[in-house]
């Protein structure tokens, strides 16, 4: 596979309003846009940092993935998100690595691009995520 760059970095974050004004008046950075995946319980920001970003996430239900990951361990880091040439074959390059893939398959992600996730357990306790750019 070819690695791209780091995409951006997710952070789990209890109050979506609050954690982006905090980025807008301590940082300077500047909101992309905001979208919402009912389906995975979660609400996106995504925050412009010159080359990356960086994806507020907050949960829409305490059930979600999200919704978990905040009561078993608060906010903080989530993910990094690299960004990859070919998606199918970072999977595929993945796999053979011997990778758990959390997404078997590509899948359209929050940013408008093809996304797939590998479980923290094959990458050193980080949740990796990779965006086809
Ligand atoms: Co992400």
């Amino acid at each position: 596979m070819v690695l791209t760059g780091i995409h951006h970095v997710g952070v789990a974050v209890t109050d979506l309003d609050e954690s982006i004004e905090l980025y807008k008046s301590a940082l300077g950075a500047e909101l992309v846009k905001r979208a919402r995946n009912e389906k995975e319980g979660i609400e996106a920001a995504f925050i412009h940092t010159g080359t990356g970003e960086v994806e507020l996430l907050s949960a829409t239900r305490p059930d979600s993935p999200v919704g978990r990951f905040l009561a078993k361990r608060g906010p903080g880091l989530h993910h990094v998100a690299y960004g990859v040439t070919d998606i199918a074959q970072a999977l595929a390059d993945a796999r053979a690595a011997g990778l758990e893939l959390i997404d078997a398959e590509p899948r359209m992600g929050l940013h408008g691009s093809m996304i797939a996730f590998v479980h923290p357990k094959s990458l050193g306790g980080v949740l990796t995520e990779f965006v086809e750019t």
